[in-house]
């Protein structure tokens, strides 16, 4: 299709018309000249067909695990697997773009849609996001990554202004859609609901154009989330090029009467059109329609990635793998009727479902299996079924306990009151576990849960999240050790809510949520502050061990354009073949501004038979050590020195090395009259040339206290001399507000 000379046939009516949809899921066709519709629907982990719009059936696809599990995987080839099964999925049923990923950060663990979202750290979401983003459009099917930005709580979601600095914004809540755009080009970028900073997402020029387009490179289409367009005008103007849902004709003669009149110009109502025929173009290159879903290739595929995405959380006496258990208690609504995925957008139609009891029995051989329900789907207690779950365990040798949230505590479009299970599931797992010590919780959740009030009574609780359609035999094929659990936590489990970063931000007030927690979420609060907490961010034990070796680094000083490469040996030091997550962490020993304790920088899953050993490769560039300078608008690498951490998670670090950077590519250092010495110090331009002058300071100084050299400046010496230049630099800057080092400098030498 020659789009430019489309667009120069399309009317004013028929431009403005195509950039509102046409029905929930549909765009506009423009048949006067071929254009055809396109059809998007919702995702993110599985394709959610609805042929009649907001109403009827939604045709049946599978249900794969949702991101909380796909993130507790690690595994990038994994996650791109499933992008490519979705998109055959998309071809079957006529879809060209599926609306997810969701990427969003889990800043606290009461969002409600969390299930959908893969972490707390940017680097793990971004990657997760990139590869799925990969493998659905490697296919010939788009995507819509979501929810720019700052959607981080359903509570008032449509409203709420989320109050976020500019460092914050970009280092933490906007880095994973930064990478994901970047490195995987979605076709479509979905805006949030909420405000940002004062200005609805839909009509937030810095966000949509400034950030997105201008400097990030996006080149797709930003389409609104469904009803999130307040003022169509403004919003097209901010870059909002497609509305939804449609029918909206208002709205088509809003943009109009916007040109006509020279409020709105019609170069940027082009610049939304041809954005939108590029996607359409691009999505006539795949034929869609005319096969079918590969049920039972896709169910093995959602078994396998179930499986991988859960996490062992504790193994005591190494009950699991179960080996010579005769006599099997199986207790929880969940075993019989499995909670495998949440509520709202996302909700699929699953083509079939594994039940866990049934799986179970298919792998237990002679091993007979018993039943109860132990508690009801709803915040009902019935001490009855505690008591006849009770009996059932203390005859067994074994009581596996399923466990899940009831869909009335996690979902799209509300918040969870708390981080607990329902009390009468406390009540159970403990009276179960004090009956038989051999018990095992296996959980069906969205995000971190608090255990502390029954965590000691079980001696094992594996995590299996909202595991899909095939969960049931994935825990299975765990619990029975046909797979070696590896996931991993892509979300620190806090011991109690009050622990939690924005536990006194969240959810805000008067219409407002201040981030006044900055970067500080998940680990990166933990560890800094020092926080105990249950299980930490990328924890997850194995039915082998793995042994850390001979961590070595290109360089011991490295310049921040060739960036530096570690590598560590990586051994299977049990009898057991296994996976495990190897994650590096970097340690910033001095900066500017306050940086967390550690920040995820790189991440690789190993397969490795028992006693074998590869060596895993990194390569970490200058971003990898940067944190965003809100003076520079950018992200900025100082020099100095770094730890880098490797390990088994953020608080199992097996192996560190120190390294110091050669930041050649720092920006200049503005003095302001505000400027501290340690300013004028920090800037290697500065302190160069400011030396000598320093010398004659010191030189006086020495006189009256010998102590006093250049190098041992100590802290309240530093304060002196901040005082001292403060002034002396106030002065001179006095009515030159703001220059760079070497303007000022230049400036201060030539007048001596
Ligand atoms: C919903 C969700 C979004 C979804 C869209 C279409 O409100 O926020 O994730 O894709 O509307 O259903």
């Amino acid at each position: 299709m020659d789009l430019k000379s489309l667009l120069e046939r399309m009317t004013l009516e028929e431009k403005a018309a195509l950039c509102t949809g046409l029905t929930p899921w549909d765009t506009v066709p423009v048949e006067r000249l071929g254009l055809p519709s396109i059809i998007v629907s919702d995702g993110p982990h599985g394709v959610r067909r609805a042929p009649g719009g907001f109403s009827g059936d939604i045709v049946p696809a599978t249900c794969f695990p949702t991101a909380s599990a796909l993130a507790s995987t690690w595994d990038v080839e994994l996650v791109r697997e499933l992008g490519e099964a979705l998109a055959d999925e998309c071809i079957a049923l006529d879809v060209d773009i599926v609306l997810g990923p969701g990427t969003n950060m889990k800043r606290t663990p009461l969002c409600g849609r969390n299930f959908e979202y893969f972490s707390e750290d940017p680097h793990l979401a971004g990657r997760m996001a990139a590869s799925l983003i990969d493998g659905v459009q490697s296919k010939g099917v788009g995507t819509s990554l979501k929810h720019l930005a700052a959607n981080n709580q359903e509570e008032q979601r449509f409203t709420i202004d989320a109050q976020i600095d500019e460092r914050t914004l970009h280092e933490l809540y906007l880095a994973a859609f930064e990478y994901a755009v970047k490195e995987a080009k979605p076709w479509t970028v979905m805006c949030a609901y909420n405000r940002l900073n004062g200005t609805y997402a839909s009509q937030n020029h810095y966000l949509l154009t400034e950030v997105l387009k201008d400097r990030w490179g996006f080149e797709g289409v930003v389409v609104s989330d469904w009803g999130a367009v307040h003022d169509r005008v403004a919003a097209l103007a901010a870059g909002l090029d497609l509305e939804m849902p449609g029918p909206q004709p208002q709205r088509t003669r809003a943009i109009v009467e916007a040109v006509r009149s020279g409020d709105l110009d019609e170069a940027a109502l082009d610049e939304s059109v041809m954005r939108l025929l590029s996607i359409i173009d691009k999505a006539q290159q795949t034929p869609k329609g005319g096969v079918s879903i590969d049920i039972d290739a896709h169910h093995a595929l959602a078994r396998r990635i179930a499986a991988e995405a859960m996490v062992l959380l504790k193994n005591e006496g190494n009950l699991l793998p179960l080996h010579d258990a005769s006599r099997i208690a199986v207790i929880g609504v969940a075993a019989k009727e499995p909670y495998f995925q949440g509520g709202g957008s996302s909700h699929i139609n699953p083509t079939r479902v594994d039940s866990p009891f049934d799986e179970l029995q298919k792998l237990a051989g002679d091993a007979v299996l018993t039943y109860a329900p132990g508690y009801a789907m709803d915040d009902s207690s019935d001490p009855a079924l505690i008591e006849e779950a009770v009996a059932l365990a203390g005859e067994a040798d074994v009581a596996l306990l399923y466990v899940a949230l009831p869909p009335m505590k996690e979902s799209e479009g509300y918040d969870r009151p708390d981080i607990d299970l329902m009390d009468h599931q406390v009540a159970l797992i403990k009276a179960v576990a004090a009956r038989q010590p051999k018990s095992v919780v296996i959980l069906n959740n969205g995000s971190a849960v608090a255990m502390q009030d029954w965590i000691d009574g079980p001696a094992a609780v594996l995590e299996a999240w909202m595991m899909g359609q095939a969960g049931g035999g994935a825990i299975a094929d765990v619990l029975f050790g046909k797979v070696n659990p590896s996931g991993r936590l892509a979300e620190t489990f806090p011991i109690k809510l009050s622990d939690t970063p924005a536990y006194i931000n969240y959810p805000g007030d008067l219409g407002k949520v201040r981030y006044g927690e900055g970067v500080f979420i998940g680990y990166r609060y933990y560890d800094t502050t020092g926080t105990d907490v249950l299980f930490p961010f990328g924890y997850g034990l194995s039915y082998t061990t793995f042994a850390y070796g001979n961590l070595r680094v290109s360089a011991e000083t490295f310049k921040d354009v060739d960036g530096l490469t570690v590598s560590v040996d990586v051994t299977n030091s049990g009898a057991v073949a296994g996976k495990t997550a190897v994650q590096v962490y970097v340690h910033d020993h001095a900066a500017a501004v306050i940086r967390p304790d550690k920040e995820l920088r790189a991440f690789a899953k190993v397969a490795l038979a028992p006693g074998e050993t590869k060596t895993v490769s990194f390569a970490l560039d200058a971003r990898a050590f940067a944190y965003y300078h809100a003076g520079h608008h950018d992200f900025v690498a100082e020099s100095g020195a770094f730890d880098i951490l490797v390990g088994e998670s953020s608080a199992d670090i097996r192996l560190s090395a120190t390294v110091t950077l050669d930041a050649t590519q720092t920006p200049p250092t503005k003095i302001t009259r505000d400027s501290l010495f340690r300013d004028w110090r920090r800037d290697p331009q500065a302190y160069a040339v400011i030396e000598p002058i320093l010398l004659r300071i010191v030189d006086f100084a020495s006189k009256i206290d010998p102590s006093w050299t250049l190098e041992n400046i100590g802290w309240a010496d530093e304060l002196l001399l901040e005082s001292v230049f403060g002034f002396w630099g106030a002065q001179v800057l006095d009515d030159t507000p703001e220059q760079t080092v070497t303007d000022v400098l230049a400036q201060l030498h030539a007048e001596g």
